[in-house]
């Protein structure tokens, strides 16, 4: 599908009005819009900083991974959140707005642990968070991808427009996510424990046999549940519980999550 710009006076308008004191950086180009935010002097690198790109050359994604969509094809998008009482929220919050933004649109997401979203079992969007450290004490980057027009040419990845019969308009799918990150906000300003609850909720892993592969190693089991840290809980057939707190977890029989 042919690629579309993305209207940034509509959506500066929006997130104006949704983040008062923030700050939306466009670059038509960058390496990595977290990579980005983590070379600023750091007394730019504050809560409501926003950076979108329309193409990055060097995308990351988890565990030493790249992210890479065709320029134009999909939403590459970084903020810094201030670091939530448990850490873990902070992604789950990113993976929220995504998945709410989905459902708006008609489709039926699902997230795969920790933070993949899925349609029809497939990854659209990924979430990667950096923390700025030093640079930034009490501050958290969080990136998302998400796969609009176009996926990468692998069985386990999909993109919106293969789940809707209309043009997916990439201006009004961000619009849209900056509006589920501010409600998921203030939702968590209001509630410690309102984002974990319903990332628990949506989660697809849970309840399922599993391959999880980890630095520790290889667990086979089956997912029964999550910790409030986020840690997946799986048992294995030896009826001992095992917490992940990070890994790639495959739902065994499923040939479609990675
Ligand atoms: C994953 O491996 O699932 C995480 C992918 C995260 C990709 C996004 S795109 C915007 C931001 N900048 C990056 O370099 N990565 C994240």
């Amino acid at each position: 599908m042919k690629p579309s710009p993305l209207r940034m006076g509509e959506i500066t308008a929006a997130f104006d009005a949704l983040f008062p004191g923030g700050d939306l950086v466009y670059l038509p180009e960058v390496d990595s819009t977290n990579s980005f935010i983590r070379r600023l002097p750091s007394e730019r690198i504050r809560s409501g900083l926003s950076v979108v790109t329309d193409f990055q050359s060097e995308g990351r994604g988890r565990r030493g991974r790249g992210w890479s969509c065709p320029a134009g094809a999909g939403l590459l998008f970084s903020v810094v959140l201030s670091t939530p009482p448990v850490a873990a929220d902070a992604v789950s919050l990113m993976t929220l707005a995504v998945y709410d933004t989905l459902g708006h649109l008609g489709l039926d997401p699902q997230i795969k642990w920790p933070n993949d979203v899925l349609l029809g079992g497939r990854k659209t969007a990924g979430i990667l968070a950096d923390i700025p450290g030093d640079l930034a004490p009490g501050c958290v980057i969080v990136g998302a991808g998400v796969n609009v027009l176009r996926a990468p040419d692998i069985p386990e990845a999909t993109c919106i427009a293969q789940w809707t019969p209309a043009y997916p308009d990439r201006t009004g799918i961000f619009v849209g996510l900056l509006r589920s990150l501010a409600r998921w906000q203030g939702r968590l300003a209001g509630d410690a424990d309102a984002v974990f609850r319903a990332w628990e909720a949506a989660l697809a892993t849970v309840g399922k046999p599993v391959r999880a592969v980890s630095s520790s190693g290889v667990t086979i089991g089956e997912a029964i549940g999550v910790e409030r840290s986020g840690a997946l809980r799986i048992l294995d057939a030896d009826g001992r519980e095992h917490a992940l707190l990070a890994g790639d977890v495959s739902i065994r029989g499923d040939f479609t999550s990675a």
